[in-house]
């Protein structure tokens, strides 16, 4: 384990400034967590933008250099957040944008890689968690400085649907989405609690009906929410945004929190593949420290979300 890196104020670039980069630069922004904000997209004319825009906000926000650049000016940074690539489509899946975005990470990573040798990596391109793999091997950064978003998403939704079943703030319950970001994630039911109970118990005693097809229904609300929100409005945004501040938050301030990110690893047999579990997220990035006791039915799904990621690391080539 390398030693405790020093942790930096907050120079962050985000690498494409669409909808979810914007957000996430905003938000970073609002939340005071970036002494400097380093906007990068293909687009100059739209970084130069969202720049302006942004430094219109900075009076009614946190004191923060915002301004344009490139891969290459990312040298001090803290962490690179990477948002660009295309998002799916109505009826598209994630893994269908492996190839597109593949493409964009192997333009990318190496130039920051060779400018901010140091920096965390946060990946939010989708597939994110093959995407997670792709800029681990393109980097070669240590895994536990590679992170993809994941699951983070998932879970924050299904604690939101538990929290609207159950008639309680999203923020009392304890439940966990793992493995892909995408169709094959596995809700861990067997984990999941309130105030320090299971679900089960909890009905029982707030007389709640433990309803397994409602609790079924949760878990598509869950899985599907992102292509409803791409049926309405085109692509999502402020979820993810609020997500990758989160992990900004955790990596800045050094607050070890849990958190399911997709990291590099070996996962119930498949080796050397990105995928969400919960890690511990730091000033160091992401430590494996819990293996969840998962029951076999879990460890089934799990196992065959990880080898769907597997098959599909082959195809970009990580
Ligand atoms: C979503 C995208 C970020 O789940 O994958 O909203």
């Amino acid at each position: 384990m390398s030693s405790k890196m020093e942790c930096k104020p907050g120079k962050i670039a985000v690498v494409g400034v669409g909808n979810l980069g914007s957000a996430t630069a905003y938000t970073l922004l609002l939340k005071g967590l970036a002494a400097e904000i380093i906007l990068i997209d293909i687009s100059e004319k739209k970084a130069e933008g969202e720049c302006m825009d942004l430094c219109h906000a900075v009076p009614f926000s946190c004191e923060t250099q915002i301004r344009v650049g490139k891969c290459e000016d990312c040298a001090g940074c803290a962490i690179v957040i990477v948002a660009g690539g295309e998002n799916e489509k109505p009826g598209q899946s994630r893994m269908d944008l492996v190839s597109e975005n593949a493409k964009i990470m192997q333009d990318v990573i190496p130039k920051i890689a060779r400018s901010s040798p140091e920096a965390i990596l946060l990946i939010a391109t989708n597939p994110v968690d093959v995407m997670t793999s792709l800029a681990q091997k393109l980097s070669g950064f240590p895994a536990q400085r590679v992170i993809g978003s994941g699951t983070l998403l998932d879970s924050a939704r299904f604690k939101c649907n538990l929290g609207k079943y159950f008639k309680i703030s999203s923020k009392d319950v304890n439940a966990f989405v793992v493995g892909e970001h995408g169709d094959s994630q596995v809700p861990v039911w067997s984990l999941a609690s309130i105030a320090g109970m299971r679900l089960s118990d909890y009905c029982e005693q707030s007389g709640t009906n433990y309803d397994k097809a409602a609790l079924h229904k949760i878990y598509e609300q869950t899985r599907d929410a992102s292509s409803k929100i791409i049926e309405c409005k085109g692509s999502t945004a402020y979820s993810t945004a609020a997500g990758l501040a989160q992990i900004v938050s955790a990596i800045l301030k050094d607050e070890g929190v849990l958190l399911p990110v997709s990291t590099v690893g070996d996962y119930y047999g498949v080796k050397n593949i990105s995928m969400s579990v919960p890690v511990k997220v730091g000033c160091n990035g992401a430590q494996h420290v819990v293996k969840l006791p998962l029951q076999d039915e879990e460890m089934k799904a799990v196992q065959k979300s990880a080898e769907i990621i597997k098959s599909v690391c082959k195809q970009a080539g990580c």
